[in-house]
């Protein structure tokens, strides 16, 4: 079985692997500052990633949270007595800290971060830092006075050199009214830092555009024409793309998704616009990938003002929309281009008819009449084609499918 980050994702099997937190054990320290009642929650977006989530908390901890709140999240009793014989005889502190493929600290208070720069090990959380042979990445949270304070600041970078990893911390408000750095990362971003340390690198180095959502082809001023995507898979793909080491712009069309961490993202309405937003930039990009669903007709006439029912039946005259695809794959020097292609019937047919006609290098094709799958959903199942290969993705959440595709982009593109 191979290993995230160490070995070639495609084994010999030709199943696609490291992908996502799936399998990883992440051992979550939680100090005791105001940003532990975020934990709660870091603990649930880790776990939606597919990792086994344990905890420890310092004693001050949990005046701010209860070890039961995390013990019902986690799915496991919450450990915290360096002295119980309860806790050591069900997982002892050594074997806590050797279970941990990664040990998040978050919050890290800047009374641990002394006592862990310290070696100090005054209680389990501490002990298992020094106990532990499993990387370390400390969520830094505190007052920023505290913060830039120099005794801080000179553990922190003394962490540093010793190899742990900062993730953080962030600037703005804070719970005393103070305003500065000091501020945890939000739980979402931890579990992205969290995703892309174990993702392996396979597109250090490239430069990938990648369309998303729906267009919205204007009617007048208030109504427009669109489609039910809701951009999920291309949020996956800039996500996991981001994780394995690619600098990503995303040029999206109107959905409700927070941007993924780390990603460049332009906000387009027509195809008209995303073709001028993917143009404007296509040229820094080593791979393009079009997974938007864009309107393949516009309205002939956009109306200037709001337009009135003056009578029973109405007509409007479409036009064809520009292929955004097929514009970038005609460019000379192309990027490498992948597309998608949503069908209802004889899926690998028009997918392998798709991939020729717009001159792709790879196509993903989904059978959206699958109930559950595709189109808005949170899953989906792709049969990728490129000029003489295929392989087959099957249903899976669409963060995961995301990092399996971009592994097979990554291993065709170098082929
Ligand atoms: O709509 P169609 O099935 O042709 O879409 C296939 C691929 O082409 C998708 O990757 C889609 O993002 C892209 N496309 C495009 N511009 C269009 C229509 C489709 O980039 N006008």
């Amino acid at each position: 079985m191979a290993l995230c980050g160490k070995v070639s994702a495609i084994n010999l099997q030709g199943e696609i692997e490291c992908v996502s937190l799936t399998n990883k054990k992440i051992l979550l320290g939680i100090g005791g500052g105001i940003a532990a009642y975020k934990s709660a929650d870091l603990v649930r977006r880790l776990k939606e990633r597919g990792a086994e989530v344990r905890v420890v908390m310092s004693q001050s901890a949990q005046e701010f949270i209860t070890p039961l709140t995390l013990q019902a999240l986690s799915g496991h009793p919450v450990a915290s007595d360096l002295l119980d014989p309860a806790a050591e005889a069900a997982m002892g502190h050594i074997e806590l800290a050797r279970w941990a493929d990664l040990f998040i600290i978050a919050p890290a208070t800047a009374n641990i971060i002394a006592r862990i720069n310290a070696g100090m090990a005054d209680e389990l959380l501490t002990t298992c830092a020094l106990a532990t042979s499993a990387p370390i990445a400390l969520c830094p949270a505190m007052n920023q006075q505290m913060y830039i304070n120099a005794a801080t600041q000179a553990n922190l970078s003394s962490l540093s050199q010793r190899g742990l990893h900062l993730w953080g911390p962030a600037s703005g408000s804070q719970a005393c009214g103070e305003v500065g750095p000091g501020r945890m990362l939000e739980p979402l971003q931890i579990a992205e830092a969290a995703t892309a340390f174990f993702a392996p690198p396979l597109l250090a180095g490239e430069h990938i555009m990648i369309t998303a959502g729906p267009t919205r082809e204007a009617i007048d001023p208030v109504r427009y024409i669109s489609n039910h995507s809701s951009g999920k898979m291309g949020y996956a793909l800039a996500q996991a793309a981001h994780a394995m080491g690619a600098s990503v712009t995303l040029i999206s069309g109107p959905t409700a998704l927070a941007s993924p961490v780390g990603v460049t993202r332009i906000n387009v309405e027509g195809a008209d616009d995303m073709l001028s937003a993917v143009m404007a930039d296509i040229a820094q990009h080593s791979i393009f990938i079009g997974c938007a669903a864009v309107a393949d007709y516009k309205v002939a006439d956009i109306a200037p003002q709001k337009m009135k029912k003056s009578s029973e039946n109405m007509t409007l005259a479409l036009v064809r929309n520009p292929d955004i695809l097929a514009s970038v794959a005609a460019l000379a020097n192309k990027p490498y281009c992948v597309g998608f292609a949503a069908e209802t019937q004889d899926v690998e047919h028009y997918a392998k008819g798709k991939l020729a006609a717009k001159k792709l290098d790879m196509i993903a094709a989904n059978d959206v009449s699958v109930p559950g799958l595709g189109f808005n959903a949170d899953s989906n199942a792709l049969h990728v084609f490129w000029q003489d290969g295929q392989h087959a993705l099957p249903a899976t959440n669409k963060l995961t499918l995301a990092q399996q595709l971009l592994t097979l982009i990554a291993n065709q593109k170098h082929a």
